[in-house]
């Protein structure tokens, strides 16, 4: 097969593929028992033993992981190695109570760097291309992350972070970057901002653009892709397993992340029985680490949404764009809601912009939601209420729940740095 990604283990077939991860998982499973008393606990509980892995398919057997157990053993319970052996030390910011820590020894950080280096070029990225990255840069993985895998590509780096939405504009312009890694979110609000200052974002050096750390539907992409004139692709990760770059897209087929399957993993399950379900259903996606050193993951329930679909543009598996995080579902009168599905619609609405929030009340003992649009520069009140009487409809009989809409002015919303928050539950916690 023609060699199409930066390592030749991407185009490997598939037996190939899949005994390189039974020796990598029967090394990883025995790795976490023999390195970390709280895994050797778990697998002793549930009476299984790492020798016990005599094919892929016997990964269901063992124990899951869960950000729980992780906050539990905080701050460094479930690290594999001897503290001295780690390079570095990352934490991702829950919504509530301690961060949760992450580990890599040196080996982990090469691993880590290879695979983002691995997505870039996957995106269309090139040596001596010019690398802006507006992902933050400190404890959270995006920044770091993304600036070792551009420099292992032989890409120049521009570590700008996040903020400063004027300062990114002009940083844009004066170095002429061709790339940028950047939260969908606030790729928005940059988009906003060439606007203000009079610039069109067309005309920009900008080719290819790859987003993550929050879930974006294929509608923001199309309106990402328009504004700026770019190939948007899509790189999924998350701080527990190593952070960006566990499965990032093609660029040749934008059909979803190809999972990293030679480091990392996959299995979806149901999220209520725990049951592994075939490729192809929807369910909770759940991750093994293959590779990593000072923090293996054995069956971490990631709780994001998906579905495990074949490979395309390589042999290894991809996921389905995530429509939400079990933990992201609102339950609105009974009826399941994510907020990417009332996305879906609010970005259908060329009156409209792609900003919006979600704020759910309970007066009188019933739930409400309030849905808070921008209008568009430059569309007329009756073009915008006409367009936004619709959207209800639609969202009514699509989704089978009544919204109240508030559309206010151009830039009237606050806008994302970082991973947006599009939704604010303000109703009573135990009512
Ligand atoms: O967000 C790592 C990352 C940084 C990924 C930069 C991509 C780009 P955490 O802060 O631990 O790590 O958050 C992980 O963010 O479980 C998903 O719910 C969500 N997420 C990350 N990437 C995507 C994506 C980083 N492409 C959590 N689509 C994950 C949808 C995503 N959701």
């Amino acid at each position: 097969m023609a060699k199409t990604g930066l390592h030749a283990i991407e185009n490997a077939s598939l037996d190939e593929l899949q005994a390189l991860q039974l020796a990598r998982m029967q090394w990883s499973l025995a790795h976490a028992y023999e390195g970390n008393p709280g895994y050797r606990a778990k697998f002793d509980a549930a009476g299984v033993h790492p020798g016990d892995l005599k094919c892929l398919a016997d990964l269901s057997r063992f124990p899951f992981t869960t950000k729980a157990d992780l906050r539990e053993a905080y701050p460094f319970g479930f690290f594999a190695v001897p503290q001295a052996h780690l390079a570095r030390i990352h934490a991702s910011s829950g919504t509530t109570g301690k961060p949760t820590v992450v580990g890599y020894t040196r080996e982990d950080i090469e691993t880590w760097t290879q695979l983002v280096a691995r997505s870039i070029y996957a995106a269309g990225g090139r040596a001596g291309m010019k690398v802006h990255v507006a992902y933050g840069y400190g404890l959270f993985t995006g920044g770091l992350g993304a600036h070792y895998g551009a420099e292992a590509l032989g890409c120049t780096v521009i570590p700008v972070s996040g903020g400063q939405t004027e300062r990114q504009v002009q940083l844009i312009n004066d170095f002429c970057p061709e790339i940028i890694m950047v939260t969908p979110s606030y790729m928005l609000a940059i988009s906003d901002e060439f606007h203000r200052q009079g610039l069109d974002p067309r005309a920009s050096s900008l080719k290819i653009g790859i987003f993550g750390a929050e879930p974006w539907t294929e509608s923001i992409r199309t309106e990402i892709q328009k504004a700026f004139a770019i190939d948007a692709v899509d790189i999924y990760g998350l701080s527990e397993v190593i952070g960006p770059g566990v499965a990032s897209e093609c660029v040749e087929t934008k059909d979803g992340p190809t999972i990293w399957e030679d480091h990392f993993y996959p299995e979806i399950i149901d999220p209520l029985t725990g049951e592994v379900l075939p490729d192809g259903s929807e369910g909770e996606l759940v991750f093994t680490s293959l590779t990593k050193q000072a923090m293996p993951v054995i069956r971490y329930r990631t709780r994001d949404l998906t579905t495990l679909l074949p490979g395309t543009a390589r042999t290894m598996r991809r996921m389905a764009k995530i429509t939400g995080r079990s933990d992201d579902m609102m339950i609105i009168r009974g009826v399941n809601v994510f907020p990417s599905q009332i996305e879906e619609h609010v970005v259908a609405c060329a009156s409209l912009a792609p900003h919006y929030q979600i704020e759910l009340t309970r007066p009188k003992r019933l739930d409400q939601i309030k849905l808070i649009v921008e209008s568009r520069e430059g569309a007329s009140a009756q073009t915008y209420e006409r367009e936004g009487a619709h959207l209800c409809e639609r969202i009514k009989t699509l989704i089978g729940i009544s919204v109240e809409l508030e559309i206010r002015s151009p830039g009237a919303l606050p806008r994302s740095q970082g991973k947006a928050v599009h939704v604010f539950d303000r109703r009573p916690k135990h009512s």
